[in-house]
């Protein structure tokens, strides 16, 4: 039995692990064998998390085979089963979270960049309990919320249409309006995120799945937040004296601009001792985590490629020589410096408004620097060799 307790532990535990030790077994007495067999059985059923996520459905493209998507939990197989147009809709959106979630981090080391026909999607930094895993979690789980919401408005899916039990009448400064129209189905979106998305973390009660559910909360409500009643005018010749409203999802943005703003003030937790919450780390903590995106792992600092760590690092990185910020070069390339290249750029310029309605432009070309990190230096005495 020892050569397990010194096994890998975590994502590692895989089924190969059985294999390399089975040769071990034969020198077991027979009890023995039946224990260490009932050992690897219960550790393959109960392994804690497969490296893989839902998240993989969005790189599969067009057609969804429930059965072929690594990654599914159970519960998460029988609900792509029962409802592949929500399958198909969760794999487009799943595009745009990823796309939004690189769009708010292209200033960072850590870019949100995805890995080919890696299962993981985001490679091993998601196996880590980290603010980036934190950050991805509740867009995911946002994303979700979006696309299903906006799927159900549009009449793409069997199951669910817009709202439009929102009757009668209200008013605000402009006076008086009627609840009509076709009002985004938010909390039908929220639901089915909630039973899908929710549904891997449900299965353990660690404290990474506590963390994973705490996010995937946060970013289900973030879509939530930024509804907006929206209008229509109708009356004599747009007089607006009779005006129809309804409640619509701001644009994806918003949330991802929201949530970004909870990555850089997301707070470090431990489990409790019961399990069943969290502790804050830092003593003077005052206030709730329940609107904070919580993490439980420092993250690694991603300036080296480190696969185990999930750090691509940042070699290459174009960066901003006059920032200060985190696209800074001395801050993005981790005082390793950075090298220039003068490059020749086509710009439209001299614009001039034409009557009626055109703008047209001149093709101008300007030379700019592009500052891009220098690779890591090895040191001379690893080159000896
Ligand atoms: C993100 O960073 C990686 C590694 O440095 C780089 O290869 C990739 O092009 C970057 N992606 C984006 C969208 O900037
Ligand atoms: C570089 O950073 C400066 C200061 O933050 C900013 O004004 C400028 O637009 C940035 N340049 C580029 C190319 O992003």
């Amino acid at each position: 039995m020892f050569c397990l307790m010194n096994s890998p532990g975590g994502a590692d535990r895989s089924g190969a692990m059985g294999m390399r030790h089975g040769t071990k077994t034969r020198q077991l007495s027979k009890p023995l064998r039946k224990i260490y067999f009932t050992f690897i059985l219960l550790l393959l059923i109960f392994t804690p998390r497969v490296d893989s996520s839902w998240w993989y459905i969005g790189a599969l493209g067009t057609r969804v085979i429930c059965d072929n998507i690594p990654g599914l939990v159970n519960d998460q197989r029988q609900l792509c089963q029962r409802h592949p147009d929500l399958m198909q809709v969760i794999g487009n959106g799943a595009k745009e979270w990823i796309t939004e979630c690189q769009h708010q981090f292209r200033h960072h080391r850590w870019n949100c960049s995805t890995m080919d026909r890696d299962h993981t999607v985001f490679g091993k930094v998601m196996l880590r309990s980290s603010r980036e895993a934190a950050f991805v979690y509740a867009m995911s789980s946002a994303g979700v919320v979006h696309a299903i919401t906006t799927a159900c408005s549009l009449g793409e899916l069997k199951i669910c249409t817009c709202y439009n039990h929102k009757r009668g009448q209200d008013s605000d400064d402009r006076g008086t309006y009627d609840w009509g129209g076709c009002s985004d189905n938010i909390n039908y979106g929220i639901k089915f995120a909630k039973a899908f998305v929710d549904a891997r973390e449900s299965m353990v009660k660690d404290a990474r799945a506590l963390m994973n559910l705490h996010n995937n909360r946060c970013g289900r409500m973030a879509v939530k937040q930024f509804m907006k009643r929206e209008c229509k005018c109708h009356g004599v010749s747009g007089s607006c004296s009779l005006r129809t409203c309804w409640m619509a999802m701001s644009d994806f943005r918003q949330t991802g601009d929201y949530l970004y703003k909870k990555y850089n003030s997301a707070i470090e937790v431990t489990m409790n001792q019961d399990g069943t919450g969290f502790r804050v780390a830092e003593r003077n903590f005052q206030g709730s985590t329940k609107k904070k995106l919580v993490y439980i792992e420092s993250s690694p600092d991603y300036c080296l490629m480190d696969r185990a760590a999930g750090s691509l690092g940042t070699a290459g990185r174009v960066c901003n020589k006059s920032s200060r910020g985190t696209d800074g070069c001395e801050v993005m390339c981790c005082g390793r410096g950075y090298d220039t290249m003068r490059v020749k750029r086509v710009t439209k310029c001299e614009c001039k408004f034409k009557w009626c309605c055109a703008v047209e432009c001149k093709d101008c070309e300007e030379v700019v620097d592009v500052y891009t990190c220098k690779p890591h230096k090895r040191p001379d005495w690893l080159d000896v060799t």
